[in-house]
């Protein structure tokens, strides 16, 4: 007995969940594991939506067996050939020989790269608004290129008004036999691995899921079923907006994310200062020792606020490793319109703030506040009014009380 799941009268979902895997993409530490997800429809023909990562092909193959009831399977619809969701396709291929496969031309080709296999007349290439008839169902299929690969495709079924959405509205985070997202306390328990999911995996694409927004407003949506995380049938609007909010680069709050780099305690000191300072200060902050937490999760945070306080000794003459990573993981993922404040610290030559503005600079909307806090080594005891100035320069910046 798996954990298969009805979603509809015809929708059942098959995917699974792994724990054990320690990183995503060989990134992202998954201390909640992750889902795969894949669903699949019981019309006059069959459909499997994607198929999935090694890690849980076992269980997703017991579980489409399960759902298809001795049933033959006709149409595998591949959305995304990230291997993820594409590793078990040629196992998939050879366990239901009668299926064809539906994807875009790009996907076509990713299949030959990736499996070596070439499908002739057992793929169907498919565009824009191009649509398969299974019966009492009419999939449409919407191309979503680079959310987030250029092959990917979201598909819409106008008779249950489902959005089958790919990569788009997952999030980090095991499901364990749940299935849709109001059987949890979602924004309480699982936006910030939904963020971080975002932030690290779609980031960078924001034009492009702001495009698949935008053909999703148009849709009747009672239901998304996304390929990691949990379904959504209710509060749609409101992950929506979320993403709203993040593929335009625009904070969810207005507070300060105050990322630091120290390799002695000294410029974390410091940067706790002002932490005590901003927080008696109502300023809405949060504070990360970049040496021991992992930089997904300090880049969610930087999508999450309207400010970033980066606080990093010098050192070879530049930026700390740590800081440096983390500058450049912002870089990457194309973050825009925060405000940029500096600690800097330097025995004999601080230089750490114009190499943290040097990796940041060309990020669109970026602005890099005045002052700069300088130490010397350590916070001294005659900078105290220096410090009141750095916070109340801060908290003006911020909106609160100065
Ligand atoms: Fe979940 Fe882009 O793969």
């Amino acid at each position: 007995m798996h954990c298969v799941r009805k979603i509809t009268e015809d929708l059942f979902y098959v995917g699974a969940s792994d724990r054990r895997a320690p990183l995503f993409e060989a990134a992202h530490p998954i201390p909640d594991g992750v889902s795969y997800n894949n669903y699949v429809l019981l019309d006059d023909k069959t459909v499997l939506m994607d198929t999935a990562d090694r890690s849980v092909a076992d269980v997703f193959f017991q579980n489409v067996e399960q759902a298809l009831g001795g049933r033959s399977l006709d149409y595998i619809v591949v959305q995304h050939m990230e291997p993820d969701h594409s590793a078990s396709l040629s196992d998939a291929l050879r366990r239901w020989p009668d299926a064809q496969v539906i994807c875009s031309a790009k996907a076509l080709t990713m299949i030959k790269q990736f499996t070596g296999v070439d499908l002739g007349s057992r793929a169907r290439v498919v565009k824009e608004g191009d649509t398969l008839e299974t019966g009492r169902h009419t999939l449409r299929f919407m191309m979503a290129a680079m959310v987030h690969w250029p092959e990917v495709m979201v598909t819409y079924d106008a008779a249950d008004h489902t959005l089958f959405s790919a990569d788009a509205f997952g999030h980090f985070g095991a499901a364990d036999g749940k299935l849709f997202a109001d059987e949890v306390d979602f924004f309480r328990d699982y936006l910030d691995e939904a963020r971080r999911y975002y932030s690290n995996i779609v980031g960078k694409y924001g034009v492009p899921v702001q495009g698949l927004l935008k053909k999703a407003a148009a849709l009747e949506i009672a239901r998304v079923c996304p390929l990691h995380g949990f379904v959504w049938r209710r509060d749609i609007d409101k992950i929506v907006a979320k993403y709203d909010l993040w593929s335009r680069y625009q904070p969810e709050e207005k507070g300060v994310l105050i990322a630091c780099a120290s390799v002695y305690g000294n410029t974390m000191n410091a940067a706790r200062a002002v932490m005590a300072r901003l927080s008696e200060k109502g300023v809405k902050c949060a504070l990360y020792d970049l040496s021991a937490t992992h930089p997904s999760y300090v880049l969610a945070e930087a999508f999450k606020y309207s400010h970033l306080l980066l606080a990093s000794p010098t050192y070879n003459n530049g930026v700390f490793v740590a800081m440096e990573n983390l500058l450049h993981d912002i870089a990457a993922h194309t973050l825009q319109n925060r405000t940029v404040f500096m600690i800097q610290n330097g025995s004999w030559a601080p230089t750490s703030a114009a190499g943290m503005k040097s990796i940041l600079e060309g990020l669109k909307g970026f602005t890099f506040a005045e002052p700069v806090l300088t130490l010397k080594s350590a916070l001294a005891p005659q900078q105290e009014a220096e410090v009141d100035a750095f916070v109340n320069a801060i908290c003006e910046s911020v909106g609160g009380q100065a």
